[in-house]
């Protein structure tokens, strides 16, 4: 039967989708009523929330002097753990390798991370899993993550490390534990974790033996004991309340706090987490600077910020906000070959395509990165691997550098937020930056 529209030859409004009920959104209720099952994926946040292209520096003219390029130094080195350790860490560059684990990635691809990281003068971490031999052999400065899970852990690795990093929790998934599926879990997984082979595992989302900051105290105090007060110790946080947790990790001692915000990748997580849960890495910096400031610990306890780090603007925008070193997991993947346009006809058999590709989960990685199948596995060459690795450290502390100069300093650390300006209300707002061409920066008040 005819509309009355169609009838009396009135033009037809175009078809419209809806912004609430877009095709992504239907096609997941699609999906959960087909499998009862939640969704789970690897990667960051997909959705747009304000972030460090939201800011801009805004360079030397007359009332600040710029330095020459070519001339003039600037340095880029950090020193790591001067609180409490004997023996801090100095990097050259102030771009960190994430912890990723020895699980989620193939051996091959931890090994590339080690010889990148150290041909570029910097560290890499290892991750739920503990330490392998092809990843210690070949990292000069390597961090050793203690986590809720306790998969892997080793007293004689935590000796064997050059700092330790305890993880409360992750950006992607704050309050939330990860995940290895079953065909993840290899012999050598299965036995580097003491878990049985090929079945799904999920690690815990809180430490067993701590359960406030002050026992938190008594941890790290216990860590310092076995490594003799040598190693610098990390606190690892996610994006929740950056001012209150960043003043505890202080307080139990830490002499290094690592802060990852929502947009931090993970292995393998629901996607109600990845998109949900914790704040936007710019608006947790500001409020962890604030805290050590607080503290009069600013540059003693130093910050290291991660999640969604890519250029080296951003290093630099995280850096003039005041953290002194920044961390990279997903672009480091991506340095390595993780979803490259050249695989995109094996992408698209997995049903996905370069760009998109998230399902680190399964195992199945074209690139051979987030992989344990033995073949795919052979894809990645480490020491390829390793060059490109190094090659985009470079571009990061080359970029960072120049941003630094053009703003008139001669230390990376010298960047602050004089030199930044917000394009969005939003940005100001997290950022605590004018937004640009006024001197407004709203939402001035306490967290
Ligand atoms: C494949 C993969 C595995 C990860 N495994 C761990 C882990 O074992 N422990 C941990 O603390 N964080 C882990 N993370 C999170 C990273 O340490 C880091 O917080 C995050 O990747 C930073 O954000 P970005 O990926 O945007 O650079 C993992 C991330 C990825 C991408």
């Amino acid at each position: 039967m005819k509309d009355a529209a169609s009838t009396n030859n009135i033009p037809r409004t175009a078809p419209r989708q809806s912004a609430t009920f877009n095709e992504s959104v239907n096609s997941e209720i699609r999906r959960a009523a087909a499998t009862g099952i939640y969704d789970i994926r690897g990667g960051g946040a997909k959705r747009r929330v304000p972030h460090f292209d939201d800011l801009l520096f805004l360079g030397a003219s007359i009332s600040r002097y710029p330095l020459e390029g070519y001339r003039e130094k600037c340095d880029t080195t950090v020193v790591l753990g001067t609180r409490f350790a004997k023996k801090p860490i100095t990097i050259t560059t102030p771009v960190t390798i994430a912890g990723m684990s020895f699980g989620s990635l193939s051996a091959n691809a931890k090994e590339a991370l080690g010889r990148g990281a150290t041909l570029a003068g910097t560290s890499t971490t290892t991750g739920d899993g503990g330490m392998t031999e092809e990843e210690r052999g070949h990292s000069e400065k390597l961090v050793y993550q203690v986590l809720p899970s306790r998969y892997g852990m080793n007293p004689d690795d935590l000796r064997r490390a050059d700092a330790i990093e305890v993880v409360v929790g992750q950006g992607a998934k704050p309050g939330g534990g990860g995940m290895l599926l079953g065909q993840k879990i290899t012999e050598r997984v299965a036995e580097m974790r003491t878990l049985p082979v090929g079945i799904d595992q999920r690690s815990a989302c809180r430490h067993p033996d701590w359960t406030g900051p002050d026992d938190l105290e008594i941890k790290l105090l216990e860590l310092r004991e076995i490594t003799d007060w040598e190693k610098p110790i990390y606190v690892k946080i996610g994006g929740a309340r950056p001012y209150y947790d960043t003043t505890l990790a202080v307080k139990a001692g830490a002499d290094v706090v690592v802060l990852d915000g929502m947009q931090g990748g993970t292995a393998a997580t629901q996607e109600v987490f990845i998109e949900h849960i914790g704040q936007p890495t710019l608006a947790c910096i500001r409020p962890a600077v604030q805290a050590l400031q607080d503290m009069g610990m600013h540059r003693k306890v130093q910050l290291i910020v991660s999640g969604g780090i890519r250029t080296g603007a951003d290093v630099a925008k995280a850096l003039a906000l005041g953290a002194d070193a920044v961390s990279i997991g997903t672009a480091a993947l991506v340095a390595l070959g993780d979803n490259d346009p050249a695989l995109e006809e094996e992408y698209q058999k997995l049903g996905t395509t370069a760009g998109a590709y998230d399902d680190w989960h399964e195992g199945q990685d074209p690139a051979g990165i987030t992989t344990q199948d033995p073949d795919l596995m052979k894809r990645l060459d480490p020491i390829a691997g390793g060059r490109r690795l190094h090659n985009y450290l470079s571009v990061l502390t080359l970029e960072t550098q120049t941003i630094a100069r053009a703003c008139g300093h001669n230390h990376v650390h010298n960047l602050e937020p004089e030199d930044l300006c917000a394009l969005t209300v939003e940005a100001a707002a997290m950022a605590g930056v004018p937004l640009a061409g006024t001197d407004w920066i709203p939402g001035r008040g306490g967290y």
